[in-house]
C-alpha cells in the first residue's frame, strides 16, 4: 500500500483564494486588513518564515508592515513597540516571530500584546479560551493541521490520536483541538515510556518534536493518518520528523515536507488576520 498525499500546498492555495475575496470585500467596506510582523535578530529560519508570511499577505491583498529590531535590542524596546502597535488603529493583527533572543522573555512580550490582536493565538487568554472551548484566536499550525484533516474528509470523532511533542505552539493546542472534535488523545514526549508502542495504537499521528525522521515505519499502524509538523534543515535539504518514504508504505494519508503543514500555517495566519480586521475595525 502507498499512502495518499495530504497536499498542504494545494489546500492552502484554495484557502488563499477565498481569503483574497474576503479581503476585497472588507476593503470595499473601508477596512484594510493589516498585519504587523516583528522580527528580532538574524535567525535564518525566522527570516524565511517572516518572508513567507509577508508573501502570503501580498498574494491575498492583506497589508503587512514589517518591523525589525537588532538581536541585542532591549526587552523594553520590544515591549514599547508592541504597545505602540496595540494602540495603532490601522494595525489589526500583531505577530512577533519566535524564538526571541535569550535575554527577552517571550511571556512578557505575549502578555504585553492585546489578546484581540494576537493572531498567533499564543497569549494566555487565547490559550485559556481554546482549552475552555470558547471563541478565540486558534494557533496557526494546529489550526492548519485540523483544517487539512477536515477538508480531506477524514473523520476525527472517536479516533485514537497520538501527538509526539508537548510544545505550547503545537503539541498542547493540537491536543485540545482534536479533543474538542471527540478524538481520544494522548500526548507523548521525551519521558514517555515505550513511545513506539503508544504511537502504534494511533489512528492519527501528529509528529511535532523537531527530530529528523524520528517516526519510523515500525511505529505506525497500517492505515494510520500521519501528520508531520517537523521542519529540520539538514545538509541534504528540508526533512520532517517522519521517515517519509518508509512510513508512506503503511499510512493511509501522509503530509509531505515541504508542502504539507508549512503552507497551511501561513494560510491560517492570513485567516486569523481577516478575523482580527473584523474584530478590531476602527478599534
Ligand atoms: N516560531 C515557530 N512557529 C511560530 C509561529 O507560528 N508563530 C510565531 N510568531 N513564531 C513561530
Amino acid at each position: 500500500m502507498s499512502a495518499n498525499i495530504l497536499d498542504g500546498k494545494k489546500i492552502s492555495a484554495e484557502i488563499r483564494t477565498s481569503i483574497k475575496e474576503e479581503a476585497e470585500k472588507l476593503k470595499a467596506r473601508g477596512i484594510n486588513p493589516t498585519l504587523a510582523v516583528v522580527l528580532v535578530g538574524e535567525d535564518p529560519a525566522s527570516k524565511v518564515y517572516v518572508g513567507q508570511k509577508e508573501k502570503g499577505c501580498e498574494e491575498t491583498g492583506i497589508i503587512s508592515r514589517k518591523y525589525t529590531l537588532p538581536a541585542e535590542a532591549a526587552q523594553e524596546e520590544l515591549l514599547t513597540l508592541v504597545e505602540k502597535l496595540n494602540e495603532d488603529k490601522e494595525v489589526h493583527g500583531i505577530l512577533v516571530q519566535f524564538p526571541l533572543p535569550e535575554h527577552i522573555s517571550e511571556t512578557a512580550v505575549l502578555t504585553a500584546m492585546k489578546p484581540e490582536k494576537d493572531v498567533d493565538g499564543f497569549h494566555a487568554l487565547n490559550v485559556g479560551r481554546l482549552f475552555s472551548g470558547l471563541p478565540c484566536f486558534e494557533p496557526c499550525t494546529p489550526k492548519g493541521v485540523i483544517t487539512m484533516i477536515e477538508r480531506t474528509g477524514i473523520d476525527i470523532e472517536g479516533k485514537k490520536a497520538v501527538i509526539i511533542g508537548r510544545s505550547n505552539i503545537v503539541g498542547k493546542p493540537v491536543a485540545a483541538m482534536l479533543l474538542a472534535r471527540n478524538a481520544t488523545v494522548t500526548i507523548t514526549h521525551s519521558k514517555t515510556r515505550n513511545l513506539p508502542e503508544v504511537v502504534r495504537q494511533a489512528d492519527i499521528v501528529v509528529a511535532a518534536i523537531g527530530k529528523p525522521r524520528f517516526v519510523t515505519a515500525d511505529m505506525i499502524k497500517e492505515g494510520a493518518v500521519v501528520i508531520d509538523v517537523g521542519i529540520n534543515r539538514l545538509p541534504e535539504g528540508l526533512v520532517g520528523d517522519v521517515d517519509y518514504e518508509a512510513v508512506m508504505q503503511k499510512a493511509s494519508w501522509i503530509t509531505p515536507v515541504p508542502g504539507g503543514v508549512g503552507p497551511m500555517t501561513i494560510a491560517m495566519l492570513l485567516q486569523n488576520t481577516l478575523k482580527a480586521a473584523i474584530i478590531n475595525k476602527g478599534a
